[in-house]
């Protein structure tokens, strides 16, 4: 099984294309949740994600003919890139398989870091299948996105910074998704200081690993729905589970509403952007998860920047509306001069600004003489929601609420 000593051999190798990235305290998320929060920004990672750390290592444990066979891997997003700089860094040919829908900008990315892309299938699974082939065929090596004790050991270098920048720390927050990444960072916590608590988190839309905590083995989910598209796979790998078995104290799950409110706060409190799989640590720890004391030091590992910009402001509108800052609101008016400068008065009344109104009189679910109005608007929480909605009733409106 992967030990300390694995991760501290990594460390080195590790350092020569990846950067130690900051910790930094926050004091928004201390007084919000009440503990002492600091925030590991892997975010700020060289290709915007930790991967380049397992990645590096594995291809460093390559022997000479290896290395002159190249290496081969599926990935439909940070493995690719991790895989790709690592690989260009260390004079190592690599081809990556992507599904044939992976967002352009990721492509784009992962060719210029020097790979060769090969798009192929419809998702993940048929990506990996000719990764597979390519391997076989020309006998590459395949570098494992997760469950490989070399890929392992790189990701948990991520524990050593944080033993280092935060000798204090109580709790360590990490998201789960092959297992990879938990697997590396609880092995370098654990080997140091087993008192320091590890606590996991997947998506809800993907939360293969309590079932399999249950079970006792490794339990594969049929499906996955979740916004955090970096931990959307469909269970955890066979070595990774031994570990996070032995060395992780607690998993838990969030929800996808959870999630985007994390992303959206990190923007607008912290000026930090990371993708839906960063963000569930801190969606953890705000939003109670778990159990902690008043002023006990956490650490969530922030893992990932690369969110997609129409995901972003997908989750931007959803975290907006979860906050009360965004309704969108739909009504029957008369079809008559003036009817929706009333309705506007009453909304102008209580100073809800309006981003987009749609006015229908062809609706077949309206009367003949009656018309549709539709209306997104800027409001100020949910206080103010309820007040506008309530002052729109009294003045006779029957309003749904449509987000
Ligand atoms: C940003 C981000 N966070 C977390 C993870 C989870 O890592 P692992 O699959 O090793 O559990 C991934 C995996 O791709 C990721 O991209």
């Amino acid at each position: 099984m992967l030990e300390l000593a694995d991760v501290l051999d990594a460390r080195d190798r590790v350092s020569e294309t990846s950067r130690h990235t900051p910790l930094t305290h926050s004091y928004t998320y201390s007084e919000m949740t009440g503990a002492d929060v600091h925030l590991k920004l892997e975010n700020f990672q060289r290709t915007g994600a930790f991967k380049i750390r397992g990645a590096t290592n594995r291809i460093a444990t390559l022997s000479p003919a290896e290395c002159e066979a190249g290496v081969v891997t599926a990935s439909a997003g940070n493995h690719a890139q991790g895989v790709a700089l690592a690989a260009t860094r260390a004079g190592v040919d690599a081809t990556i398989v992507m599904p044939e829908n992976a967002p352009i900008a990721k492509v784009k990315a992962t060719r210029n870091y020097g790979a060769k892309v090969v798009l192929h299938g419809i998702d993940y699974a048929e990506a990996a299948e000719r990764a597979h082939e390519i391997e076989d065929e020309k006998g590459r090596t395949y570098v494992h996105a997760f469950d490989d004790e070399a890929v392992m050991a790189g990701q948990g270098t991520i524990g050593l910074e944080i033993l280092e920048d935060c000798p204090e720390v109580d709790t360590v927050v990490v998201p789960i998704g092959g297992g990879g990444l938990i697997a590396g960072i609880a092995t370098a916590i654990k080997g140091t200081n087993p008192d320091v608590r590890v606590v996991g988190v997947q998506a809800a839309g993907a939360s293969s690993l309590t079932r399999s905590l249950e079970k006792g083995e490794v339990v594969s989910i049929d499906g996955v729905d979740t916004i955090a598209d970096g931990i959307a796979t469909r269970s955890v790998g066979k070595q990774t589970f031994q570990v996070i078995k032995e060395r992780v104290d607690e998993v838990v799950t969030v929800t996808d509403e959870q999630i985007a409110m994390a992303i959206v706060h990190l923007l607008e409190r912290s000026k930090t952007v990371v993708e839906g799989a960063g963000a569930v640590s801190l969606a953890a720890v705000v939003f109670e998860e778990f159990d902690y004391d008043e002023g006990e030091v956490i650490v969530p590992a922030l893992c990932g920047g690369n969110i997609d910009l129409n995901m972003l402001s997908t989750v931007i509108v959803r975290g907006l509306v979860e906050t009360g800052r965004y309704l969108k609101i739909r009504t029957v008016l008369e079809d008559r001069p003036g009817a929706l400068e009333d309705l506007l008065a009453v909304i102008s009344g209580y100073r809800a600004n309006i981003y987009a109104i749609q006015h229908d009189r062809t609706s077949r679910d309206i009367g003949m003489s009656d018309t549709e109005v539709e209306i997104d608007l800027e409001t100020r929480g949910h206080d103010h929601v309820a007040e506008l909605l309530e002052a729109m009733e009294a003045n006779g409106y029957e309003v749904d609420v449509l987000v």
